[in-house]
């Protein structure tokens, strides 16, 4: 079992510190996915559900936006936007459909060239309902896909997948209506939508906004249930209370004993890689392999099998950071300017505050922060000097320097492993420490002489 500071951690606790990951890809401010969750479970109670429900309801409403980083690419692409606003200004849109329209176009390639925004334009005209078909399903398809990974509960899954139905029929991805809704995507949704107002314009704004949209998008009962509790005493000062998410954690639905197991810690980690992978078409498929020869090197220069699992989940999660950073820039097919560069750099920052906050990662926040780090001091975020910068992390390095070589990027395509290893020769004692880079160099050996035991390097 995973223990911090010799605690053990239970799953629930794990997950909401991770959903502040979920938070940023958003766009949201931090604690979305904790505050929603603390509303469903509010409703949760009043309503009276059974305490597998409430549990269920815990994590589907949690892990909501499990799905999110899939469409931000797609997202830039069709509108031309920055993900993170567009989906941050989009929840706040709504019900009718002409109050939706009019935001996708104000919002469409609004700094874009008149040509570049006349085409986006013209594109939705003609094919608005696939794509906005296309992106949630997207969406709800992934987050469902990666709670079952996590081997949560069909309802758990189907929570998710049906966040956006609405009450009249009007949602996606499958149009239901009234209770074929699952409860729990019904109850999802309104706690997303009050949370969503009350962080922007305060409670009353909250409640009215819910009373708005019941009956279309919301269960008129669950709305009647939310204004009744929300006009309790003391509710929406919970809700602001920098104490919430200890709070959420003593709630009934997430006392129960599902204990963060060690291979629990593995499949976060690896499910939380893949939300990271998932952002960029170009880095698809990118934490995952950096971790596979992080496993390797870190063999090689040898690591005990502990040692090595530990390191992998770091591996897993070096760039949970770029949840943080828009589409723009993850996919700009051109050099980044300055200030890009900048924002580009700070997804390190974000892994070290994204990873602190989770107890039982909190150790690895450090040693998968610093890997733009270079012995020579010139690297980012910190400029660290060699002395403070781990093997550990001298290995995360190099492995992520090997993968963005031999992987294809917006501006050029993938080279060879042999190319990869003169290029990288060329960065030992300044970039990448020379053990690593030996070890690196015996991987790939191997690989090449056991070339069909792998798939191509670059093509997983
Ligand atoms: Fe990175
Ligand atoms: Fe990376």
């Amino acid at each position: 079992m995973a223990k911090a500071g010799g605690k053990r951690i239970r799953r629930s606790e794990l997950l909401s510190a991770f959903s502040y990951a979920l938070d940023i890809t958003e766009g949201q401010p931090e604690g979305h996915s904790v505050r929603s969750c603390w509303i469903a479970c509010q409703l949760g109670e009043q309503l009276g559900l059974r305490r597998d429900e409430q549990r269920d309801l815990f994590y589907a409403v949690l892990l909501k936006d499990l799905g999110c980083s899939s469409n931000a690419a797609r997202i830039c692409n069709v509108y031309l936007a920055d993900d993170r606003s567009f989906k941050r200004d989009f929840k706040l849109v709504g019900p009718k459909l002409s109050d939706i329209l009019a935001f996708v176009f104000s919002q469409t390639a609004s700094r874009a060239p008149l040509m570049s925004r006349a085409k986006s334009i013209f594109n939705i005209l003609i094919n608005g309902p696939a794509i906005s078909q296309e992106l949630i399903q997207t969406r709800c398809e992934r987050g469902a896909d990666i709670a079952r990974q996590l081997r949560f509960s069909d309802a758990v899954a189907q929570g998710i997948y049906h966040l956006d139905e609405h009450w009249d029929g009007s949602g996606k991805p499958d149009g239901l209506v009234g209770e074929a809704i699952p409860l729990l995507s019904r109850i999802a949704l309104l706690a997303q939508v009050a949370d969503v107002f009350h962080t922007h314009d305060g409670p009353a704004a909250a409640t009215a906004e819910v009373m708005r949209r019941s009956g279309s998008w919301l269960d008129p009962r669950l709305a009647e249930a939310f204004s009744a509790l929300a006009s309790g005493s003391g509710f929406w000062a919970r809700l602001a209370s920098p104490t919430l998410a200890e709070e959420l954690l003593h709630s009934s639905a997430a006392q129960c004993q599902m204990l963060a197991e060690e291979d629990f810690l593995d499949d976060v980690a690896a499910a939380f890689g893949s939300v990271v992978d998932a952002k960029s078409p170009y880095t698809s498929g990118h934490s995952e392999r950096v971790a596979g020869y992080c496993d390797r090197i870190a063999a090689l220069v040898g690591y005990d099998p502990a040692r090595r699992r530990w390191l992998r989940r770091g591996a897993l999660l070096h760039d949970i950071g770029k949840l943080g950073v828009s589409n723009n820039i993850l996919d700009k097919p051109a050099k980044l300017d300055a200030a890009e560069w900048d924002l580009m750099r700070q997804h390190a920052s974000h892994t070290l505050s994204i990873l602190s906050r989770i107890s039982a990662f909190g150790d690895l926040a450090p040693i998968a922060a610093a890997h733009h780090e270079r012995l020579d001091g010139r690297g980012y975020p910190m400029g660290l000097a060699d002395n403070q910068i781990s093997l550990e992390t001298r290995i995360i390095t190099i492995c992520d320097f090997f993968d963005a070589l031999t992987a294809d990027r917006p501006y050029r395509r993938a080279m060879s492993a042999e190319q990869a290893l003169g290029i990288i020769s060329e960065s030992v004692g300044t970039a990448v420490d020379v053990t690593c880079y030996q070890a690196l160099c015996r991987m790939v050996e191997e690989d090449s002489e056991a070339p069909k035991a792998r798939p191509p390097v670059g093509l997983a």
